[in-house]
């Protein structure tokens, strides 16, 4: 019943937060015709797949006080535009029609939208077939932005398609238009005073650039953001950009037919130019040779202000020696990813390129699937545009030499001169703070590295992805390391002192995805490897099969704030949290753990406080078990799950092994305690039944046999302690001829008559009073006394069968005599005193009814005899030894 009403209110509380949600998430409101559409605020109104026409939303807008200036209408399968259509519409000022099918605009179809400032029209239908010329469209010369790209249909013959006039556009300041080549010089563009971005790209439309001339962009002088990318450019003219005065930015990436020889042309006119970022990306094909980047390529850039290179996905193969002394001193982050580089001596000149902070180098031999070969057209070499670049000024020695002399971590080799590199330092950019080189196929164990210079800058280096077995070391110095990233290395062992010097200042080490299980471990060389490690952040471990933690591993990490050790095999989380004060985000998902330890919670518990920030732990996927044991934990997590991440995704197995849910998991804790106790006193209860059952049905059996039991149990005791020969009955010698047993009332019996008779007869005899050993068990000292003697007496009086270990004494002397000697006679009981056998133990009684015993009397004149009878009892054994 209970249970069901919760259900119930979870569910309908999940419907309702869910939907809040939904309209929460989304704050705009329905509005527009038939409410088909979104509005985010009064002015802005959305109705893309509202399939509605233009003349019905425009009629709407001017229904309701024509506010709106900002209209969306994509994907309305719009097939054209005529004037009366945009009626309403005039106060528009943003007006977006991407993908509708539009194959017509009428003349001046605009002409009465005044103040439009955004068009955009792309990826439309529009092939302009109905006219010779530009088609007067009537745009306002307020226009700022104007998108027409993804038009051009080029399965129409070429020069069908006309671009709309531009002539008016004095305030244009973005065009993005498909790049085809009898419109890129189309004469509109002069009159574009004011643009700023143009982009032509094959990513947003249709480009078909083969050949930048001289001429191309002559007039759109004020340009600053150029993208040329995917046009199939084939050629460009040492001329090509010399007229943007203004570019910065210049992207000729995606060009796979480029390639590298017009490199030097490029970089010739870049040097008219304000260049800042030049993308030189995948300009070569992606199977092929590997290329050599030359001096005379980049020698121009030498004279620009160059911020960023990217030369990304080329196939390049290392610099000419002496290249990079030519790279620009402005350069700040250069890219150079997905390449194939070898070794060079290049690599010993990175020092030149001083001010280069940043350096991606990720992704080196990579081999690219065959699958996603296109056929890639060789580029004809013999090219006649190429400039004549051995006038560079820049490229001869006596320059280069000197450049390098200025900066005494720049080198300069002599072509031809042999160079010792292994006496050679790795010299890194002065300025370097970002280096990545991940997945890049390098297989080695990381040695000893020392670089140089000793007081660089890196902050971050990403190496993950590469084969280091074995991360030896040290590394360094990196006095100012921040992030090392080492994932994914099949990486087995890391050397004690690896991070021995240069990353005291380590913030985030992600060594995760590798086999370090066995060494994180290992008690004495896991705590020594995070021992420096005192400003650490983040440290993420996860899979790495981790099976334990060793108690000292994080003992010095007090800055660490975020732990991450899920996917691995971890059971218990017993590690040190003492110094843990900044701990704060756990991450445990995927391992085998049950319950967490107190002093961790209280140690989150206790942080969150006094940080003042919340504290989260991930345990999802340890299918945590709900017992009476951990119910401490389980109560706390049931009170901490808004301190779980995605709590709602846990799984518990309950006492059945049933698996339940974190909500069922929520009703069953709430009654744990409660469950607990009475399971506890089931428990007892059962426990109790069960032991009755027992000692009713078997308990006769013990009882029976319980001295059968004492005596193996004893004895068994006495041999492991003491080995003695058993082989032989007749070679075993005992320590005494006679034991005898007795009641301490029976005292003067033993000593003034027993004694004296039969050590008169030369027998040794063993008493407990004076010969059990003080000290030892007294049980022990009867079992023992027992087999170390040939015989044991027992004088049976009232007094005896009172004595608890008198009956001991008897029943282990009947044991020894049945199990250990193969012969009764080694037990003599003497009959003190008379006794009624309903006051005998039932064994005893069996006993002295199955065997002779010897009775004693008071009266002399028979006491003669008893001695004899007992002496004949006690020599048949002796007699033979002797
Ligand atoms: C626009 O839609 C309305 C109603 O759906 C229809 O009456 C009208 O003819 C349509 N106009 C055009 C130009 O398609
Ligand atoms: C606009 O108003 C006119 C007259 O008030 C009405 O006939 C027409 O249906 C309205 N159009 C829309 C789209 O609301
Ligand atoms: C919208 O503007 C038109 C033309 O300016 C005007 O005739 C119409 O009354 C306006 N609509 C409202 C609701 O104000
Ligand atoms: C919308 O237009 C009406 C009248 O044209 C005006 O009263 C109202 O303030 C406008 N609302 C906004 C948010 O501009
Ligand atoms: C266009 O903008 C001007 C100045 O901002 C304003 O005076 C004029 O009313 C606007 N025209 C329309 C149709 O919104
Ligand atoms: C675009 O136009 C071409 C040729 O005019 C035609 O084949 C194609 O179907 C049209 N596409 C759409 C979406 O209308
Ligand atoms: C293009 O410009 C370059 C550099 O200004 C010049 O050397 C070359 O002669 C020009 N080529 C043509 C065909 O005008
Ligand atoms: C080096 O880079 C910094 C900014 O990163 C810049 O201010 C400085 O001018 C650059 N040095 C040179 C020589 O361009
Ligand atoms: C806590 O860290 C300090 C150094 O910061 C260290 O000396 C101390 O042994 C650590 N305490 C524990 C319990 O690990
Ligand atoms: C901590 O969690 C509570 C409840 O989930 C939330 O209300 C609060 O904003 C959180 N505080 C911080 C600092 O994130």
């Amino acid at each position: 019943m209970e249970l069901s009403g919760v259900r119930i209110l979870l569910c309908t509380c999940f419907i309702a937060c869910g939907a809040q949600m939904i309209y929460d998430g989304d704050i705009s409101t329905v509005c527009g015709p038939s409410n088909k559409c979104r509005c985010k605020t009064i002015s802005e109104m959305d109705c893309s797949r509202s399939n509605l026409n233009l003349s019905t939303i425009c009629e709407f807008i001017q229904n309701s006080s024509n506010n709106t200036t900002v209209l969306t209408l994509t994907r309305n399968r719009i097939s054209s535009i005529y004037k009366k259509d945009l009626n309403g519409c005039e106060n528009i000022i943003d007006l977006d029609l991407r993908y509708n099918e539009m194959v017509l605009i009428e003349e001046l179809a605009f002409d009465d939208i005044l103040n439009i400032t955004h068009l955009n029209l792309q990826h439309n239908n529009l092939s302009w077939v109905y006219t010779k010329l530009d088609i007067n469209i009537g745009l306002s010369n307020t226009l700022q932005s104007l998108k027409i790209s993804g038009n051009a249909n080029l399965s129409l013959p070429a020069g069908t398609f006309v671009y709309p006039s531009l002539n008016n556009l004095a305030n244009l300041e973005i065009l993005y238009m498909d790049g085809l080549p009898d419109t890129v010089l189309s004469s509109s563009y002069k009159y574009l005073v004011k643009l700023e971005t143009l982009v032509l790209s094959g990513k947003y439309g249709n480009c078909r650039i083969n050949t930048i001339m001289n001429e191309t962009f002559e007039t759109i002088q004020g340009v600053k953001h150029l993208n040329l990318a995917k046009c199939g450019l084939r050629e460009i003219y040492a001329g090509g950009f010399q007229s943007l005065r203004k570019l910065e930015n210049l992207d000729l990436s995606n060009n796979v037919l480029l390639g590298f020889i017009p490199l030097r042309n490029v970089s010739y006119s870049l040097q008219f130019t304000n260049i800042k970022v030049l993308d030189y990306s995948k300009v070569h094909e992606t199977f092929g040779l590997t290329t050599e980047i030359k001096q005379r390529d980049l020698c121009y850039l030498r004279n620009t202000s160059l911020v960023e290179i990217n030369l990304s996905r080329n196939l390049i193969g290392k610099f000419e020696q002496n290249a990079f002394i030519l790279l620009p001193d402005s350069l700040n982050k250069i890219r150079v990813e997905d390449n194939k580089f070898t070794f060079g001596l290049y690599l010993l000149q990175l020092g030149c390129v001083s001010n280069v902070t940043e350096f991606y180098g990720s992704f080196q031999n990579i081999p690219h699937k065959p699958n996603v070969y296109d056929d890639e057209p060789l580029v004809n070499d013999s090219i006649p545009w190429m400039l004549s670049l051995n006038d560079c000024p820049y490229m001869n020695p006596e320059y280069l030499k000197n450049v390098s002399k200025t900066d005494r971590y720049c080198r300069y080799f002599e072509p031809g001169h042999k160079v010792n590199v292994r006496s050679s330092l790795p010299i890194i950019p002065q300025k370097l703070k970002k280096v990545e080189f991940g997945y890049c196929d390098m297989v080695y164990d990381i040695p000893k590295i020392f670089v140089w210079p000793a007081e660089n800058n890196v902050e971050y280096i990403v190496l993950s992805g590469n084969v280091f077995n074995n991360l030896k070391g040290p590394i360094g110095p990196f006095p100012k390391l921040k992030y090392l990233d080492f994932s994914q290395c099949y990486c087995s062992h890391i050397y004690p002192d690896f991070f021995k010097f240069g990353s005291y200042t380590l913030e985030s080490l992600l060594i995760q995805q590798n086999l370090l299980g066995k060494v994180l471990s290992d008690k004495t060389i896991a705590p020594i490897i995070f021992k420096d490690l005192v400003h650490l952040k983040f440290l993420n471990l996860s899979t790495n099969t981790i099976p334990s933690l060793p108690l000292r591993i994080f003992s010095n990490l007090n800055n660490l704030e975020i732990l991450d050790l899920s996917v691995n095999n971890l059971e218990t989380l017993d590690f040190d949290v003492y110094n843990l004060t900044n701990l704060l985000h756990l991450h445990l998902r995927s391992n085998f753990i049950q319950s967490l330890p107190t002093e961790l919670l209280l140690r989150l518990d206790e942080n969150s406080m006094r940080l003042k920030k919340n504290f989260t732990i991930d345990m999802r996927d340890n299918t945590i078990r709900i017992t009476c044991e951990s119910k401490d934990f389980l109560s706390w997590l049931a009170k901490h799950k808004s301190n779980m991440v995605k709590f709602s995704d846990y799984k518990f197995v309950d006492q059945s092994g049933k698996s339940v849910s974190s909500e069922e998991f929520l009703v069953l804790v709430r009654s744990i305690d409660k469950d607990c106790s009475s399971y506890t006193t089931l428990i007892v209860i059962c426990s109790i039944g069960i032991s009755v059952y027992l000692a009713v049905v078997i308990g006769g059996v013990i009882y029976r046999n319980r001295w059968n039991l004492l005596y193996f149990v004893r004895n068994a005791k006495i041999r492991h302690f003491r080995y003695r020969q058993l082989n032989d009955l007749d070679e075993v010698q005992y320590r005494y001829d006679v034991f005898i047993s007795y009641a301490n009332e029976n005292n003067e019996f033993v000593f003034d008559k027993c004694m004296p008779n039969l050590e008169d007869k030369g027998l040794k005899l063993c008493l407990h009073d004076k010969d059990f050993i003080p000290g030892n068990n007294i049980a022990d000292n009867i079992v023992e006394a027992i087999s170390n003697s040939r015989k044991t007496i027992c004088i049976l009086s009232k007094a005896f069968l009172k004595s608890q270990w008198c009956l001991y004494e008897f029943n282990m002397a009947r044991m020894e005599s049945i199990y250990d000697r193969n012969e009764l006679g080694c037990l003599v009981v003497v009959l003190l005193d008379n006794i009624a056998s309903k006051d005998m133990p039932t064994e005893m009684l069996h006993w002295i009814r199955t065997n002779t015993y010897i009775e004693y009397t008071d009266d002399e004149r028979y006491q003669a005899m008893f001695w004899e009878n007992l002496q004949g009892a006690l020599s048949d054994r002796t007699d033979h030894l002797q």
